[in-house]
């Protein structure tokens, strides 16, 4: 097989880094072994979350989207990378091994296709219209967070009721703690700065207050003045989704990112607008209890938000030199 230049792989590099992670803080860094062929990818802790992520379990899920769009976009390029997941026991930080240049390894045909969402998939905070999603397209985001060794569920209205709940806990909860608001002051950038900064979520892609409706949305605004910042109603009746995973570990988390990355793009090709919503799964008991009600099992990682609507803006990444380190 070919050796790998140095421009591919950091088109590689671009390529995951367009992967949503949580306030766009992109917790990620890779390091290139040429001679090896091998494509490592490391958690950034400077850019982790210590009050809404304690345990950096939001922080793997980014990562493992980001991986996700690498194993695509490795896909696209003709290569058919072979990724091992935490490969050193001694090296929490080191997520993932992916190896690009593995002669006779099977292709990656599925995910080929799911190429060019990785550029048109972006988080819309916009709200959606009251139109149901088809049963086959529900069936194939469904059969693309199985692919991944994750399950998606989609909720019925008594435990659509439960999340937004939920998630009205969990605002309530950060209004009444003074450091409530801390890691989404640190991760917004409001004026100027929104033009410029190359992280974090700027004021263009806050979406409209809610003036209405029962949509689950982070307020990222605040008590802040936001240019543009119109209000609008939202749908009374969101299509969420749950994503979970059977166990709860790093390496679970890394499954889930990739999983969400898998049904994201799947639902960007599909003509669907995607959110995601965090918030009530940040402390552990709220977690719990969005469980889905009848089985009762599974840990979720993340509720989705889907429709048709308006698609988000695309937000800034830092440059792939800030990220790709060459040995
Ligand atoms: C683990 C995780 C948690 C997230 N939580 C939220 C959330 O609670 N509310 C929200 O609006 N977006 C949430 N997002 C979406 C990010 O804000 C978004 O991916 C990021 O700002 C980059 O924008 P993009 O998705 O348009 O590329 C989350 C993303 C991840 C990966």
């Amino acid at each position: 097989m070919r050796p790998l230049d140095v421009q591919t792989v950091s088109t590689l590099v671009e390529e995951a880094t367009a992967a949503p992670s949580m306030h766009n803080a992109q917790p990620w860094s890779f390091r290139f072994v040429a001679a090896e062929g091998l494509l490592l990818l490391f958690a950034d802790l400077d850019r982790a979350m210590h009050r809404s992520d304690p345990g950096n379990r939001a922080l793997h899920i980014g990562c493992g989207a980001a991986l996700f769009n690498l194993r695509v976009a490795a896909a696209h390029a003709g290569l058919a990378p072979q990724v091992v997941l935490l490969p050193d026991p001694a090296d929490p930080l080191l997520l993932a091994a992916v190896q690009l240049t593995e002669p006779g390894a099977p292709a990656a045909d599925d995910l080929r296709p799911l190429y060019p969402a990785i550029g048109q998939r972006h988080t819309s905070r916009h709200p959606f219209d009251e139109k149901d999603i088809p049963d086959d397209v529900q069936a194939g985001l469904r059969a693309a967070a199985a692919r991944e060794g994750a399950e998606l569920l989609f909720p019925g209205p008594w435990h659509i009721d439960t999340l937004l709940e939920l998630v009205r806990d969990a605002e309530s909860r950060d209004i009444l703690d003074p450091g409530g608001r801390a890691d989404l002051d640190h991760w917004t950038r409001i004026g100027p700065e929104a033009e410029t900064a190359t992280d974090g979520v700027p004021e263009y892609a806050f979406g409209p207050r809610p003036s209405g409706g029962r949509a689950p949305l982070r307020d990222f605004a605040g008590r802040r003045a936001v240019a543009e910042h119109d209000s609008a109603p939202f749908e009374q009746n969101p299509h969420l989704a749950l994503l979970s995973t059977h166990t709860d570990t790093p390496a679970d988390w890394l499954l889930a990112g990739q999983a969400l990355e898998r049904v994201l793009l799947r639902a960007t090709l599909a003509g669907l607008a995607t959110a995601l919503t965090s918030h009530a799964l940040e402390s552990r008991e709220l977690r719990l209890l969005a469980r889905d009600p009848v089985s009762g099992t599974g840990h979720v990682q993340m509720v989705l938000r889907l429709g048709y609507g308006p698609p988000g803006p695309a937000t800034p990444r830092r440059p792939v030199r800030d990220v790709l380190d060459i040995a």
